[in-house]
């Protein structure tokens, strides 16, 4: 029986090294949840990294725990996390893919590992890969796995799905290997975005570095047809609706109750990075404070940034920077009853995140760029009022979705200070409309129909294929 083989750099599940030992702890990522009703199923796997470096008789215990949940572990050296992970694919990919090109630092031996690493998480696939199954790849840490696994399997289906924005040419073509990626990347028989722009900026680079030829979105590769589409990402929505109900999550509320009263909460929840938008976001609350002081010991920001990728520099300077802007807004503002931004630098879990969607009257979303965002799409689906305003930035690419939004361009701050001006005026009556809207856009696109869309278009673009080859 043929099998599907996920493929990324991270496993949903990661081993968390403490004092008591090594630990298996489940990843909250949307990716986990969206494909874990892929790889339960039949002899399906998924292969990726468990995030911690760890002795190799502790890989080998841990590797048959995992392999219980059908979980492949590919374990990265101290050398591979510093030059793949941090280096290659945290301060080349990430920063030109965001747009953020002066923090690109180009490193042949970034280049060298990146390579070895692909290389090495092809030879995991090929310990399991048969004829007949297909291979799902994720994200820009693995681009030239396709290209590597069609080299060893020619005849295999391979998908391949870009969380994060493909840059414009202009952008791209700065990175010294970006042949090299293209060509892995059109290894795969459908290379999919998350918007139509993605799409296209990826067919750009394609014809116009490579020069391969293409008729609308299909590329021609020796012989072979690649198919490009976008396929916006959805959240498990079920999941933000049920979790409200749960006791524990009340009792989460009630505390919040208690503890805001009447001061109405904008929630900003992020992972730790620039491409985030944080520093612009805290702008235009202090300028949302100084402008409109009304508005003083009645409105509060609740901020979570979740800890990331703090071992890169840039990372660890903008913890820095949102320490200061923080504590600079605090003591400006505050009173003795009332504290404008609550910061927070840890993970929260689940029972206290859906707490705070249902009680937060703005959810501030406001990324320089994001290749989807999902927190969005929790908000509006923990919104089971139908009530509440949502900001998004125009750069993430959610916004292509959630037109009722109120869309805001993230480098605009006096624009964004006005939008919570707005946002918090919104009548009932709107913010419902809106609401409604958003909701059954995000409960009807969730992240089940996302895998099947994607799974039966990889499907019938290999049928195509075979077809033009027994021709
Ligand atoms: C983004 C990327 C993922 C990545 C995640 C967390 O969502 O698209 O590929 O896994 O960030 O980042 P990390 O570096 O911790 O894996």
């Amino acid at each position: 029986m043929s099998k599907t083989i996920i493929v990324s750099n991270r496993l949903p599940i990661k081993i968390d090294a403490s004092e008591q030992g090594l630990q298996l702890k489940p990843s909250e990522g949307g990716l986990a949840t969206g494909l874990s009703s892929v790889y339960k199923n039949g002899n399906n796997v998924w292969i990726g990294w468990p995030g911690t470096e760890v002795a190799d008789e502790q890989a080998k215990q841990v590797t048959s725990q995992l392999k219980e949940m059908r979980l492949s572990p590919v374990f990265l050296t101290k050398d591979e996390i510093a030059l793949f992970y941090e280096g290659f694919s945290n301060e080349i990919l990430w920063p030109i893919f965001h747009y953020m090109s002066p923090y690109a630092r180009y490193d042949d031996k970034y280049w060298l590992s990146y390579q070895q690493v692909n290389e090495k998480f092809k030879q995991a696939v090929l310990q399991v890969a048969e004829p007949g199954d297909t291979i799902w790849i994720h994200d820009y840490q693995l681009l030239l796995l396709p290209g590597l696994i069609r080299a060893a399997l020619p005849d295999i289906t391979i998908g391949f799905f870009q969380h994060i924005p493909f840059p414009s040419y202009e952008l791209f073509r700065l990175i010294p290997w970006r042949s090299e990626l293209l060509q892995g990347m059109l290894g795969a028989d459908l290379v999919g975005f998350h918007t139509y722009d993605d799409a296209r900026h990826f067919l750009s680079s394609a014809t116009r570095i490579l020069q391969v030829k293409s008729s609308s979105n299909v590329l021609t590769v020796h012989n072979r047809s690649v198919v490009v589409e976008s396929f916006p990402m959805g959240i498990d929505a079920e999941k933000f609706e049920k979790i409200g109900e749960e006791q524990a999550v009340r009792d989460n509320i009630t505390h919040l109750q208690e503890s805001f009263g009447n001061t109405r909460l904008i929630l900003s929840i992020d992972r730790l990075d620039y491409s985030k938008g944080i520093l612009q976001r805290l702008q235009a609350f202090d300028c949302f404070l100084q402008n409109h002081p009304e508005y003083k010991e009645k409105v509060s920001l609740y901020m979570i940034v979740v800890p990331s990728r703090d071992t890169v520099g840039q990372y660890k300077e903008l913890r820095d920077e949102i320490d200061k802007m923080v504590g600079n807004i605090n003591a400006r503002f505050r009173t003795n009853v009332w504290t404008p931004v609550n910061y927070f630098y840890r993970s929260f879990p689940i029972e206290m995140l859906s707490a705070l969607y249902s009680f937060a009257d703005v959810c501030l979303v406001t990324p320089m760029r994001d290749g989807m965002n999902l927190v969005c799409k929790e908000y509006v689906a923990s919104r089971s009022n139908n009530d509440g305003v949502l900001i998004l930035s125009e750069m993430a690419g959610a916004s292509k979705e959630l037109i009722d939004a109120i869309i805001v361009n993230p480098n605009n701050i006096n624009q964004m200070s006005e939008s919570i001006v707005e946002a918090l005026n919104m009548s009932t009556d709107e913010q419902v409309k809106r609401m409604t809207q958003m909701r059954s856009l995000v409960s009807k696109y969730n992240v089940n129909h996302w895998v099947k869309i994607f799974m039966e278009r990889l499907e019938e673009t290999k049928r195509m294929q075979q077809s033009l080859q027994a021709r």
